[in-house]
């Protein structure tokens, strides 16, 4: 079965965006994946299909109402159960686990919000994740979806070439990526190190691990523990 993701948007012409591009754009031109988009506007009251208010208690900005987000979700939620997902700067912190987890099912359904948030009484009537794609806040929730979707669609069979694995496999180890060089060997001065150019494949590996272990403490500690509490102390 097709791996499918649903959106819920004010801004439908927004996807697949940069994603009809590029590996993930095949992918979805050979129905590896599928996407849909549902355009919240068509839920929305009155002559002006409005979908959000003023919030109760007074600030800034508006909410997008509850019985509206109730409605399009009513009529356009998956049949399977597929995670509802709700992109947001006060989620969850989205983890390349959360993307494997998602990538293994049989899709997702992104809801993107814009304005100040949702009315909170949603949440209590559906089950929604919420997720965050990075502690910064972006001007809605279709960029993060878009992100979201590019994460989960290059892990699914057959989107990308094999060179995949290795990238994947070190980034889920819990290290950062170690360094790459290509031709030419010199350049600008510069030199590719040696180790790269010696044909010693255990060399190089230990090379690679090395460089990713040193890269990680310097630039994520928060990683860095991490992959030490997982490996043993003892690691270094
Ligand atoms: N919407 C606005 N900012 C966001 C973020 N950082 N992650 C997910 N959704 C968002």
């Amino acid at each position: 079965m097709t791996w499918q993701v649903d959106v819920l948007t004010l801004f439908p012409e927004m996807f697949p965006g940069f994603l009809g591009y590029s590996l993930a754009g095949r992918a979805l031109e050979e129905q590896r994946w599928s996407l849909q988009t549902h355009a919240l506007r068509e839920f929305g009251s009155g002559r002006h299909k409005a979908v959000d208010d003023t919030p109760f208690g007074g600030g800034a900005g508006m909410v997008i109402r509850a019985d509206i987000l109730d409605a399009a979700l009513e009529a356009t939620k998956p049949q399977d159960n597929r995670p509802i997902i709700y992109l947001s700067p006060k989620g969850r912190l989205l983890q390349q686990a959360d993307v494997k987890r998602f990538a293994s099912g049989r899709g997702i359904y992104c809801i993107c919000g814009r304005y100040e948030g949702i009315d909170e009484r949603i949440f209590q009537k559906h089950a929604i994740e919420e997720v965050s794609v990075g502690d910064y806040v972006l001007s809605g929730g279709e960029p993060a979806a878009l992100v979201l979707m590019d994460a989960c669609v290059r892990l699914l069979p057959g989107v990308m070439g094999s060179d995949q694995s290795e990238v994947e496999e070190s980034f889920s180890e819990g290290l950062l990526e170690y360094p790459h060089y290509t031709k030419p060997a010199q350049w600008a001065g510069l030199k590719v190190p040696g180790v790269l150019l010696s044909g010693h494949h255990g060399a190089i590996a230990s090379w690679r691990k090395e460089q990713a272990k040193t890269i990680t403490k310097e630039r994520r500690p928060d990683l860095w523990a991490t992959y030490q509490h997982r490996y043993g102390s003892g690691v270094s």
